[in-house]
């Protein structure tokens, strides 16, 4: 063989590799991500407790989006509001599904509630709510929490359920409350972390991760009770003719047709169940842990608390409540609502979406099945100093990422229920800036508490429990609120 010959098949083959190489669909990769170990993925590196901390440190070493697998499931993190606005919204076609929501599935029958409400026409709701908030504050200030939780929960079963919650005993709060709090200990994080990443459902019930499975009965039992307590009423009434018009009577007689409630089918009171009773668990919680925050952050930081009073003052005077008219009027208040909305995002990594077909997005392949969580928390993370509380960051760079654009999630999921809790959260905190005073508790010996920015994690994140000192600004403050009251139950003829 010449060694013409020999060069010529050796060019040849080399040509026809490169030209293999240069024309066959060429691989994508998936986006960077901690590398998966055999079988089990990236679970133990995971954390158990505010994953959305750890997640969001990952950027610094893979980038915005970050690609993980928790056994075969993949998961796409999203730690920055150009991929989840890119992914979330601009491709939302796509993005939208929900992965099964493993707890709540097992526990209750999970169903989408996207009922919209014209806000405007609750009004007469939050008005009356409010003043009742101001007077349990100023009447036994030390229950704050629980008046928190009362008014959360008073504006969304009005509702939901037409109902009126006056007490903190009442039998719904008490009965949310023990669903919510007996789902945080059957668990959490895994119970939380379950529903992120449906693939933990194949985890045995013997293993140490799985007391969510273990305990997923008493759990059930109680979110049954919140379920369907509240539904069986407002079917009595219905029967009875007594009911209140709201969203659950509403669905039932939409449901139900002429022949009225007793032709529900089982299937159509389950979703109906459902709808409500995710309504009141999503609106509930949310707006406890934001009102919370505020609380907090007001306790901290009293420079921030006098200067809004001073703005409150100005603009409203002293002898009425702010009504949602004046937010225009009051900027340095929004920039400290929007700061308490970025200082400790409710819902810190959204609800998880999931990709309903195979994507490219900058070069990278993001398999059909994926979960994808928009990082909240990493994204309002991004600014300079960003654990310190300062509303001031709105006014000096007013085109600062404004955090009501991020809290609600993104896309076609975005929360429903954003217009009612932003006006549920902003009235009820110009109430506050404008009748009390908020300080650090005092020890026996005298010395201020100071509460630490600590919270409790979780699919809603809380500030954990923290004492305070509430007291009215002025000796008028009960009289307006009662006038307040009394014109908003004669002008609604409530
Ligand atoms: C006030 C603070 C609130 C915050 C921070 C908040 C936040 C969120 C977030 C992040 C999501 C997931 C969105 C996504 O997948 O991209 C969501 C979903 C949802 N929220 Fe809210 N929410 C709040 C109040 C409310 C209220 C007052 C209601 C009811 C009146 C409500 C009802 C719902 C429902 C039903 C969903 C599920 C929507 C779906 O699956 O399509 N939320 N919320």
């Amino acid at each position: 063989m010449s060694t013409a010959f020999i060069l010529l098949s050796v060019t040849t083959a080399a040509f026809c590799f490169i030209l293999y190489r240069s024309t066959r669909p060429r691989k994508l990769m998936t986006p960077p991500g901690p590398k998966p170990a055999f079988i089990i993925g990236n679970i133990l590196q995971v954390p158990l407790t505010s994953p959305e901390e750890v997640f969001a440190q990952w950027t610094d070493n893979y980038g915005d989006i970050v690609y993980l697998k928790v056994l075969r499931q993949p998961i796409l993190i999203l730690n920055s509001v150009a991929a989840a606005q890119d992914l979330l919204e601009k491709r939302s076609a796509i993005y939208s599904d929900r992965p099964q929501f493993v707890l709540l599935n097992e526990m209750m029958g999970w169903q989408n509630a996207s009922t919209h409400q014209a806000v405007e026409k609750l009004r007469p709701i939050h008005e009356k709510e409010l003043c009742y908030l101001v007077q349990d504050l100023t009447r036994t200030p030390e229950q704050f929490s629980q008046h928190i939780r009362r008014y959360a929960a008073a504006t969304i079963m009005k509702v939901t359920y037409g109902t009126d919650v006056r007490s903190n005993d009442d039998l719904f709060v008490r009965l949310a409350e023990r669903a919510g709090s007996l789902t945080i200990q059957s668990g959490t994080p895994a119970a939380s972390l379950v529903d992120y990443i449906p693939a933990l459902k194949y985890i045995p019930t013997w293993a140490p991760w799985a007391d969510f499975k273990r305990n997923a009965r008493i759990v059930k039992e109680a979110v049954d009770s919140m379920f369907n307590i509240p539904y069986e009423m407002v079917k009595s009434q219905m029967i009875s003719g007594t009911v209140f018009p709201c969203m659950t009577s509403r669905l039932m007689e939409a449901c139900g047709g002429a022949s009225g409630v007793d032709s529900l089918s089982p299937e159509d009171e389950e979703d109906i169940k459902g709808v409500a009773g995710t309504m009141y668990a999503a609106a509930e919680d949310t707006t406890v842990s934001i009102i919370s925050t505020f609380f907090l952050a007001m306790v901290l930081h009293p420079e921030v608390f006098q200067k809004a009073q001073t703005e409150m003052d100005n603009v409203v005077g002293t002898n009425k409540l702010p009504t949602f008219e004046d937010r225009d009027s009051l900027p340095y208040l929004e920039c400290v609502f929007k700061e308490v909305c970025r200082w400790n995002p409710a819902v810190p990594l959204g609800l998880p979406h999931r990709l309903m077909v195979d994507d490219v997005y900058r070069g990278y392949h993001i398999p059909k099945g994926t979960t994808i969580l928009a990082n909240i928390y990493a994204i309002l993370q991004n600014c300079s100093q960003s654990s310190v509380f300062r509303p001031e960051r709105y006014i000096e760079d007013p085109d600062l990422l404004d955090p009501r654009d991020v809290i609600f999630g993104f896309g076609r999921r975005r929360c429903p229920g954003r217009h009612f809790g932003e006006r549920s959260v902003w009235l009820s905190i110009a109430a506050i800036v404008s009748t009390l005073n908020i300080s650090k508790a005092k020890d026996v010996l005298g010395n201020d508490i100071t509460p630490e920015m600590k919270v409790v994690p979780g699919f809603v994140r809380h500030p954990v429990d923290f004492k305070c000192n509430i007291l009215p600004r002025r000796e008028n403050v009960e009289q307006t609120v009662e006038l307040s009251l009394a014109n908003v139950l004669r002008a609604y003829s409530m």
